[in-house]
Order: C-alpha cells, then sequence, then structure tokens
C-alpha cells in the first residue's frame, strides 16, 4: 500500500511513520509513505495557500486551486488514489472504516489549517473524515492516526505473534465489544490479585471469562456499543442487567 500526505507541514509526519510498528512495517516494504508540501503547487513570491473568506467571518480559508493541482499532480501518476479529506465535519472514523480503508491500493491523505478549505476542494474527495468530534489545528494528526489505525491491519505489520482479530471495535469474531481485561506478572500486586480462572489452565472456562468480561466492560463504559454487537440471547440478557446496574436503567445511557 501507498499511503501520501497533502499539507502545509510535511514534516510533522516522518518521526511517526518511522517508529515503532509503523517503521517496521515500511522498513518491510508493508507500506510507503511520501508527504507532499501543498506550497510546492502554489505560484506566488510567498507562496500562498489561504484567504480571507468570502462573505467576510474570522480567520483565513485554504485556497482551492493550489489542493486541486496538487491532488491532480500526485494522481496522475501511479494508480488512482482514494482521496480522504480531514475535517470536523466528516464522517466519524471507526474500525470499520479502518478495515475498508485498509483494502485500497493507494491512499492520499489532504490535510486542512486555519479555519477550513473552501468548499470546491472537497470535490475532489472520496471522503471525508473527522477522528472526533473536537476541533484540531490541522488535518495532519488525523491523518496520523488515520494512518495507525489503517498499517496495523495490512497483513505482517503486527508481526506473526499479534493479531488484530479478538481486540476492542474488531469486526470479526468478538463482535463489536470492547476488549476483555489482561493481566500478567506478579499474580499479585498492591493487594489485587489476577482472577483465578485465568491461572487454571483451563482454556475453555479462559475463553468463557473473557466473554462475560468484554460484555460486562463493554456494559460499564461503552453502553452505546451493545445495540450493535453480536450477541446470544441470553449474553443480550446479561447485557441488560448489567447496563442496569451500571447506569440505573435498561436505556443505552452512558
Ligand atoms: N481537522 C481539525 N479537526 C479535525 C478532526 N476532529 N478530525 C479530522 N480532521 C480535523
Amino acid at each position: 500500500m501507498l499511503i501520501e500526505t497533502l499539507s502545509v507541514f510535511p514534516e510533522m509526519f516522518e518521526p511517526v511513520m518511522s517508529t515503532s510498528i509503523l517503521g517496521r512495517a515500511r522498513q518491510a516494504g508493508i507500506f510507503d509513505f511520501r508527504a507532499y508540501d501543498l506550497r510546492d503547487w502554489t505560484h506566488d513570491r510567498h507562496r500562498t495557500v489561504d484567504d480571507e473568506p468570502y462573505g467576510g467571518g474570522q480567520g483565513m480559508l485554504m485556497k482551492a486551486p493550489p489542493i486541486y493541482e496538487a491532488v491532480r499532480s500526485i494522481a496522475s501518476s501511479g494508480p488512482h488514489p482514494h482521496v480522504v479529506f480531514f475535517t470536523p465535519c466528516g464522517a466519524p472514523f471507526t474500525q470499520a472504516a479502518a478495515e475498508r480503508l485498509a483494502m485500497q491500493e493507494r491512499l492520499l491523505f489532504v490535510c486542512g489549517r486555519y479555519e477550513g478549505i473552501d468548499e470546491r476542494a472537497y470535490d475532489l474527495a472520496d471522503e471525508r473524515i473527522s477522528i472526533g468530534d473536537y476541533v484540531l489545528t490541522g488535518g495532519e494528526l488525523a491523518a496520523m492516526v488515520v494512518t495507525d489505525a489503517v498499517v496495523r491491519l495490512l497483513p505482517g505489520a503486527l508481526g506473526d505473534a499479534m493479531s488484530s482479530v479478538d481486540e476492542s471495535f474488531a469486526t470479526g469474531d468478538s463482535g463489536g465489544l470492547l476488549e476483555y481485561a489482561q493481566y500478567t506478572r506478579p499474580a499479585e500486586f498492591e493487594g489485587a490479585a489476577v482472577p483465578d480462572i485465568l491461572l487454571s489452565g483451563d482454556h475453555a472456562k479462559v475463553d468463557a471469562w473473557r466473554r462475560e468480561n468484554a460484555i460486562d466492560r463493554t456494559c460499564r463504559w461503552r453502553p452505546d456499543l451493545i445495540s450493535s454487537a453480536r450477541l446470544t440471547d441470553s449474553e443480550r440478557a446479561l447485557a441488560e442487567q448489567l447496563i442496569a446496574r451500571y447506569h440505573g436503567s435498561s436505556q443505552q445511557n452512558a
């Protein structure tokens, strides 16, 4: 997979793209990364990428022409990229979206700055993504968050010993629940013991404990996920009791 970014701060990306799992995956050729500087597609002495909004208002907007020119020129070589614009007005980013993006051959992430982007530039977007209901100073951090979530799903990125199948929000077997609690040595720490079942060596019991623990944690911390989680009838009855216990009613209010 090739991941490219277009922004006015291309230097922000390199430390993230060359560290830890992303760094190793890049070295191993599992993905390639390039950061482009939007100012390379300006034509004035000051390399201007922003201007005042029509109709007045605070702050500056990113101009459409450099973005158009840049996206067209980047896309003109190689396979056509799937183009994502980052904005707080985009669709919320989820694990399902990460899985969808991980199937693309080439992703181009366009990162806004200032008060936003001229609306006409969004005509280039295949999709608009928000990483949450808060406003960042720019889309670069959002692009790094999404890159991290996508690259770790690519075959081989986590190495043989690790898997992304069982974890929180996974759309596979664990059925959209938060991940169960995990423990490592020591078996007792500051008066808190690891649950006995996990020390029992009985794999069936461990699996049952983990499933119930995942349901319990999801009911406690993210009851909003329960309605779309894949649960058996008896698990759903348990979830309703737990939500009532943690949140005072059978409604899924957090
Ligand atoms: N740019 C500014 N805030 C953002 C957000 N929450 N998600 C994606 N891009 C952004």
